[in-house]
C-alpha cells in the first residue's frame, strides 16, 4: 500500500479517499472488511475534518449479513464497485463466471496508487489529462483469482470525475465476464428526478424527465451503435431542480457501441447508477493474465441546476475530449451535394455547384454519396472505395483540384463500415460481413456491416481512405454509417467468443479512426450515422463535429438542439439550410426560420438544389454572411437554454469575450391575443449595458438578468397602422427572431 497526497487527492490513515477540487468532492473509503464504500459525490468537502454522515449498520429482519458480520449487509451499503450474490441483490458493477463455474465473487481492497495527470485508456477513447490527478485502487478476489483496478481522475479546473475499470484474470483458468461496468455510484436515499435523451431517426435527443421510480430504469442500446434511441447520457437531480437551481449529477459514457446506464432505487430507497457496456448479449472470455478494460465514464456535478451542468460538460468536452486542433477554429460554411444532386453527381455537376457556392460566399463544397464506382443508387457499391470514372473521368483528385482552384475547400463523403452485396468487395470477401452461419441476414438500406473486429478489414479500410486523403486535396470528411447491427457474429472468431463481436467491432473502429485522424490532423472529420445514431463522446474524441440529425426542418430541430445541448457544446454540432417542403416531415418554413435555427451550430451550410439556391439567392447570401461573421463565436461561446414551453423556445449564446449576446426566439404555432412574454438572460455583466442591435436600445446587464426583457410579441392580426411593430414576431406559424446584443 502506498499512502500519498497531492493537491487533488487526499488519503487518510484509515483509507478514506478524498478527491476534491475547489468545487466538488468525490469521497469513498475502505470498510474494516475491505469493501469499498461510497461516501459522497457533490459539493466540496475538505478532508480530515470528519464526515457528518455515512453508511450505517442496523439490524433489519429478513436481510442477510455479509460474511456473517453482524448488521453488515451490502444491500443497503453504498459501494464503489458492487458484486451480486454476497448479500447485495441489486444490479452489480461486475458479474463474472469464475473458473469454479459460479458467479459468486467478492472484491476486497488490496492497494492504491496516485499519479499526477491521467493516462489514455488503451485502445479506447478517453478524456485527456492535464491539470488532474488519478487514483487507482486495486481490489482482489483471492478465491476467484481476479483483480480489479478502479481508476478515478479528478480535474483541477473542471467539476468532473472520470472512472474506468480494468479486470485482470490472475488465475490459471479462463473466466467469463458477463457484465463489467465502467462505474457505479450509490447515492444517498432521497427523491431524485432523472433526465435522459431519447429519440429515433430524425427526432433524436428529445429530453425526457421523470421521477426516479422504485425498481430499475435502464437506457441502453443493443444495436451495435450508441444509438439515436437513447444517448449514453443521464442526469440525476434533486427533485424540482431547474435550469438555474438544484443539485445535478450528469453521467456520460465515452463509448459508441452497446451501452447501458441503469438507475436502481431499492427497498431502502438508496439509488444506484451504473454506466458501462450493455451486459445484455455481452460475454468476454478472459484468459489467464489477460486484462479487460472498460470504456470511460464521465461524471459531472453541478449545484446550480442543469444550465451549470451543461456549461461544465461544454467546457470539458472542448478542453479534454474534442480534437484540440479544431476546437477553437471557426468552421467553414459549406454546400453539400446531397439534396442538390443525390446520386447524380459528376465532375460537371460538382463544378457547377462549386460556382454556385462561390457566388453565394460559401467556403467549402462537400461531395456526398454517389462518387465511387457503380454507385448510382443505394443498392450497390458500398465497400468499393474507388472513383467512378464514368462520372469523374479524371478522378476525384482532379475534381477536388478544380474546386480548390476556385478558392473553396473540398470535402468528401465515405461510409467506410458498410458493404453492399452488389460490390466487388463482397464478391472477393464474403466472410468480411458481420454474420452468423446458416441464417438469412437482415439488410438495412440494402447494406451490411463490415466486420471491424477483423484486423484485415480495418487494414483494407485504412488503405482505401488513406489513398484519397494522401492526395492532400481533401479538407473535410463526412464519415457516415447508415444501419445498425443484426445477426451479430464473426467468421473469424470461435463459437465461445461470438458475443464479444460488438465490443471487438468498437475496438476495431476506434483503431481505424485513430490511425486516420492522427495521420491527417488537419482534415476536419464529421461523424454522421443517419443523423445522430452514434453521436457520442467516444467518436467525438476523434471527429470534431457531428451531424446531429437528418432532421433539418427548423421546428423539428428545436427539441434536437435543445436536448443535445445538455451534453454537447455548439462546437460539435453541424446544421444546414435544407429544402422545403422538408424531406423529413414535409413542413414548409421560410429561409429566415431555417437560417435562425441553424444559426446555433458551429458547422453551418446549405443542402439545396440549384433551383432553390437561385430562387432564394439574396436571403442565402445574407445567411452565409451572418454565418461567417459569427463562426468564431459559435465554437467559443457559451450556449444557454432560456425558455421552452413547447410552443416557444428561446436560446442564448454569449461570445467568449462577453461582447456579443445572441438570442434566438422561436414560435411554433400562431394564436391570437397572446399573453406578453418576458425572459431573463443569464451570465451577463451586471454592471454593463447592452445595445439591442435591431432597435438601437440600451439595457442594463443587471436589468436583463433580473427583470428580464420583453420578448417580441406575436400579434397575429397587426391591423393598427400607428402601432410600433419593431418588437413583434412575423405573422403566422413557424416564426423566429434572432436578436443580437452588443455590450457597450
Ligand atoms: C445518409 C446521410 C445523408 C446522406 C446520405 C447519403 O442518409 O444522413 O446526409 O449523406 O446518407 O447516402
Amino acid at each position: 500500500m502506498t499512502t500519498s497526497d497531492n493537491r487533488l487527492i487526499h488519503v487518510s490513515e484509515d483509507l478514506v479517499f478524498n478527491l476534491s477540487n475547489q468545487h466538488i468532492s468525490y469521497i469513498f473509503r475502505v470498510s474494516p472488511e475491505g469493501i469499498l464504500e461510497h461516501l459522497h459525490f457533490g459539493g466540496a468537502i475538505a478532508p480530515n475534518r470528519g464526515l457528518s454522515a455515512g453508511p450505517r449498520r442496523v439490524f433489519r429482519c429478513t436481510v442477510l449479513e455479509f460474511q456473517g458480520i453482524k448488521n453488515y449487509q451490502l444491500d443497503d451499503t453504498p459501494q464503489e464497485y458492487p458484486l451480486f450474490g454476497t448479500s447485495d441483490t441489486r444490479q452489480p458493477a461486475l458479474h463474472v463466471l469464475n473458473s469454479a463455474g459460479n458467479t459468486v465473487n467478492t472484491l476486497l481492497y488490496k492497494s492504491h496508487q496516485i499519479t499526477l495527470s491521467k493516462a489514455d485508456l488503451p485502445n479506447l477513447p478517453s478524456a485527456r489529462g492535464g491539470a488532474s490527478s488519478t487514483l487507482a485502487v486495486t481490489l482482489e478476489d483471492a478465491v476467484s483469482q481476479l483483480e480489479v483496478t478502479l481508476s478515478y481522475t479528478i480535474y483541477e479546473h473542471h467539476n468532473v470525475v472520470t472512472r474506468s475499470a480494468n479486470v485482470r484474470n490472475v488465475g490459471t483458468k479462463a473466466v467469463r465476464l458477463d457484465n463489467a461496468m465502467s462505474s457505479c455510484i450509490d447515492l444517498p436515499q432521497g427523491d431524485y428526478e432523472l433526465l435522459h435523451l431519447r429519440g429515433s431517426w430524425s427526432r433524436e435527443f428529445e429530453a425526457e424527465r421523470m421521477d426516479v421510480p422504485q425498481g430499475r430504469f435502464v437506457i441502453e442500446s443493443a444495436r451495435g451503435t450508441s444509438s439515436n434511441v437513447h444517448n449514453p447520457f443521464m442526469a440525476l437531480m434533486s427533485k424540482g431542480a431547474g435550469e438555474q437551481h438544484g443539485a445535478v449529477i450528469g453521467t456520460a459514457l465515452m463509448y459508441s457501441g452497446n451501452f447501458a446506464i441503469t438507475v436502481e432505487k431499492n427497498e431502502f430507497e438508496s439509488v444506484r447508477v451504473t454506466a458501462g457496456i450493455n451486459p445484455f448479449n455481452f460475454q468476454w472470455l478472459l484468459e489467464p493474465d489477460e486484462v479487460f478494460s472498460t470504456p470511460e465514464a464521465v461524471h459531472v456535478f453541478s449545484h446550480q441546476g442543469l444550465d451549470a451542468m451543461s456549461q461544465t460538460w461544454h467546457r470539458f468536452v472542448n478542453d479534454k475530449i474534442s480534437p484540440p486542433q479544431f476546437v477553437d477554429q471557426a468552421r467553414p460554411t459549406y454546400l453539400n451535394s446531397w439534396e442538390a444532386a443525390y446520386f447524380d453527381v459528376t465532375h460537371d455537376v460538382v463544378l457547377g455547384l462549386a460556382d454556385k457556392a462561390k457566388a453565394l460566399g460559401v467556403e467549402m463544397l462537400v461531395l456526398d454519396d454517389g462518387w465511387f464506382v457503380g454507385r448510382n443508387n443505394d443498392t450497390s457499391s458500398l465497400g468499393d472505395w474507388v472513383t467512378d470514372e464514368t462520372k469523374f473521368p479524371q478522378g476525384i483528385e482532379e475534381t477536388a483540384r478544380q474546386v480548390k482552384a476556385k478558392g473553396l475547400k473540398f470535402g468528401l463523403w465515405f461510409e467506410p463500415e458498410m458493404v453492399n452485396k452488389e460490390s466487388q468487395l463482397y464478391v472477393a470477401h464474403p466472410d468480411w460481413l458481420i454474420q452468423v452461419p446458416d441464417r438469412v441476414l437482415s439488410t438495412g438500406r440494402n447494406q451490411h456491416t463490415l466486420d471491424l473486429s477483423r484486423q484485415d478489414v480495418v487494414e483494407y479500410l485504412f488503405e482505401r481512405i488513406d489513398s484519397f486523403l494522401s492526395t492532400g486535396l481533401i479538407d473535410y470528411v463526412k464519415w457516415d454509417m447508415n444501419r445498425v447491427m443484426s445477426e451479430v457474429g464473426s467468421a473469424a472468431l470461435s463459437a465461445d467468443r461470438q458475443l464479444e463481436v460488438p465490443h471487438r467491432y468498437m475496438l476495431g473502429l476506434y483503431s481505424l479512426v485513430e490511425r486516420i485522424t492522427s495521420k491527417y490532423p488537419n482534415v476536419l472529420f464529421e461523424n454522421c450515422a443517419s443523423g445522430g445514431n452514434r453521436f457520442d463522446l467516444g467518436l467525438l474524441r476523434f471527429m470534431s463535429q457531428g451531424w446531429v440529425s437528418d432532421m433539418c426542418d427548423p421546428i423539428g430541430r428545436l427539441s434536437i438542439i435543445g436536448g443535445a445541448s445538455h451534453l454537447f457544446p455548439l462546437s460539435t454540432l453541424a446544421s444546414y439550410i435544407g429544402p422545403v417542403p422538408n424531406h423529413q416531415n414535409g413542413r414548409v418554413t421560410s429561409v429566415k426560420m431555417r437560417k435562425e435555427v441553424g444559426f446555433f451550430a458551429s458547422a453551418r451550410g446549405l443542402s439545396l438544389n440549384e433551383a432553390d439556391l437561385d430562387a432564394n439567392q439574396d436571403e442565402i447570401i445574407d445567411a452565409i454572411h451572418l454565418y461567417k461573421a459569427t463562426a468564431q463565436d459559435m465554437v467559443e461561446g457559451s450556449f444557454h437554454r432560456i425558455k421552452n414551453t413547447g410552443n416557444e423556445v428561446c436560446w442564448q449564446l454569449n461570445s467568449r469575450c462577453g461582447q456579443r449576446v445572441y438570442v434566438g426566439y422561436y414560435h411554433v404555432l400562431s394564436a391570437p391575443n397572446q399573453p406578453f412574454r418576458r425572459t431573463k438572460l443569464v451570465n451577463l455583466d451586471a454592471d454593463s449595458s447592452y445595445r439591442l442591435q435591431c432597435r438601437g436600445m440600451d439595457f442594463g446587464g443587471d436589468s436583463l438578468m433580473t427583470l428580464g426583457f420583453d420578448l417580441p410579441y406575436i400579434d397575429a392580426m397587426r391591423i393598427q397602422a400607428d402601432t410600433d411593430y419593431s418588437n413583434h414576431m412575423d405573422q403566422g406559424d413557424f416564426v423566429s427572431r434572432l436578436l443580437v446584443f452588443e455590450k457597450n
